[in-house]
C-alpha cells in the first residue's frame, strides 16, 4: 500500500471512530480497521514485545499488549473523543497551537493519530512520553509511515511517573496507563507526578476515575455501591499533593462497614470520565471489569479498612479487622 493510501485509511477510520454517536454500524470496523492498519505494517508478535516492565509504580505493558489495546472500541472511541474535543475547547481560547502531553502512547499513539487526521498541525502539537524503548522505535516509523513529524514537538523514553517536566507550557494531559480498580499500572502516579508540576489551568484526560466498594448478589448483575473509595479528579489530585512532601504521595484510608449475606460478592467498581459526553461505565472495556475483593467474614457485618497505596503493584490495600 502507498503512503496516500495508508493516510487515506486513516483519514477515514479517523472520521467515523469521531463520530459524536456512541454506537454506530461503522464504529467496530473503523477501530478493527485501525488496529488492522497498523499491526499489518508493523509486526508486534515479537517475544520481547510481550514483556512488561517493572517501574517503582507499577507495570508498564509490552509493546504488543499496548497495541492490542486500540481494538477495545469504546475505550479507544471514548478517549479519542475526549481528547479532540478538549482541543478544540482549548483552541477556541488558545492564540497558538494546542500542546498535548501524552504519556503512556505505546507503539502507535493510537489516542493522539485521529486528532492529527482532523486538524493542521498550527493547531495541534504533542509532545509522547514512553517508557518502552521498542514502543519509542515503532512509534516513530508510524510516524514516518503517516507523514506526521510536523505534529511531533518532542518524543521523551522517561517514566513518567517521575519525570521532570521541562516546560508549562502544556495545555491538556492525556494518560491511559491503567487497569480496572487502579490496580497494577501507573495512571494515578503519572497523573500526580505531572499534575504536580503544571499549572492549574492544564486540562487532564480521564478528568475523573471512581472506583467504589460495591456487592453482587446472588445472580444479579447490577453492583449495590457500598462506599466511594477514590474519586481521582483534578480536585482530589490537588489535594493529593497537597498532602504529600517530596512526591511521595499520600492516600486517605477509610473505614468501611459492609453487610454481606452468603451469597453476596465484594467488588471494586470502576467508573471513567474521561470528559463531558465520553464515559466508560460497568463492562465496556477492560478498565471497567470488576475485581473481586477476598473477605473471610461471610456473612454480616464485614468492618474493612481500606486506602489507596503506590508501590511496585499499586491498588487498594483492604484489611479486614
Ligand atoms: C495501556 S497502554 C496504552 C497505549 C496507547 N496509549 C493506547 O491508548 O492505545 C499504556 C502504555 O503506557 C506505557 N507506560 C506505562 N507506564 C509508563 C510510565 N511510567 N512512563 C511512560 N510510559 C508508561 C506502557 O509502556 C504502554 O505503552
Amino acid at each position: 500500500m502507498k503512503k496516500a493510501e495508508f493516510k487515506e485509511r486513516l483519514s477515514q477510520y479517523s472520521l467515523d471512530i469521531l463520530n459524536p454517536e456512541n454506537f454506530h454500524d461503522k464504529l467496530a470496523p473503523a477501530v478493527m480497521g485501525y488496529a488492522d492498519l497498523l499491526f499489518e505494517e508493523f509486526d508486534l508478535d515479537s517475544s520481547a514485545g510481550r514483556t512488561h516492565i517493572q517501574t517503582l509504580n507499577g507495570n508498564a505493558i509490552g509493546t504488543f499488549w499496548a497495541a492490542k489495546c486500540i481494538r477495545e472500541i469504546f475505550r479507544t472511541q471514548r478517549f479519542s473523543r475526549a481528547l479532540y474535543a478538549s482541543v478544540l475547547g482549548v483552541k477556541d481560547e488558545n492564540r497558538g497551537p494546542v500542546h498535548v502531553l501524552y504519556a503512556g502512547t505505546g507503539p502507535f499513539a493510537a489516542l493522539a493519530l485521529p486528532i492529527m487526521m482532523m486538524l493542521p498541525p498550527e493547531d495541534v502539537q504533542f509532545t509522547f512520553l514512553e517508557i518502552n524503548p521498542e514502543s519509542i522505535e515503532i512509534l516513530e516509523r508510524v510516524i514516518d509511515l503517516f507523514d506526521l513529524h510536523a505534529y511531533v514537538k518532542n518524543i521523551h523514553q522517561c517514566d513518567a511517573s517521575l519525570w521532570d517536566v521541562p516546560s508549562s507550557e502544556i495545555d491538556i494531559v492525556i494518560s491511559e496507563t491503567m487497569c480496572r480498580a487502579l490496580v497494577a499500572e501507573p495512571q494515578v502516579a503519572i497523573m500526580l507526578n505531572l499534575a504536580s508540576q503544571l499549572p492549574k489551568e492544564v486540562v487532564f484526560l480521564p478528568e475523573e476515575i471512581k472506583v467504589s466498594l460495591c456487592k453482587l448478589s446472588g445472580n444479579s448483575r447490577e453492583p449495590q455501591r457500598i462506599a466511594e473509595l477514590i474519586n481521582f479528579n483534578k480536585a482530589s489530585m490537588y489535594a493529593i499533593i497537597g498532602n504529600s512532601p517530596m512526591r511521595n504521595w499520600n492516600f486517605d484510608d477509610q473505614d468501611i462497614q459492609a453487610n454481606v449475606s452468603e451469597d453476596d460478592q465484594l467488588y471494586l467498581m470502576t467508573e471513567i470520565r474521561i470528559n463531558e459526553g465520553n464515559t466508560l461505565d460497568l463492562e465496556e472495556s477492560s478498565l471497567n471489569l470488576l475485581e473481586k475483593v477476598k473477605v473471610k467474614k461471610r456473612q454480616g457485618m464485614v468492618n474493612l479498612n481500606i486506602q489507596y497505596s503506590l508501590d511496585k503493584r499499586p491498588g487498594f490495600k483492604i484489611i479486614e479487622r
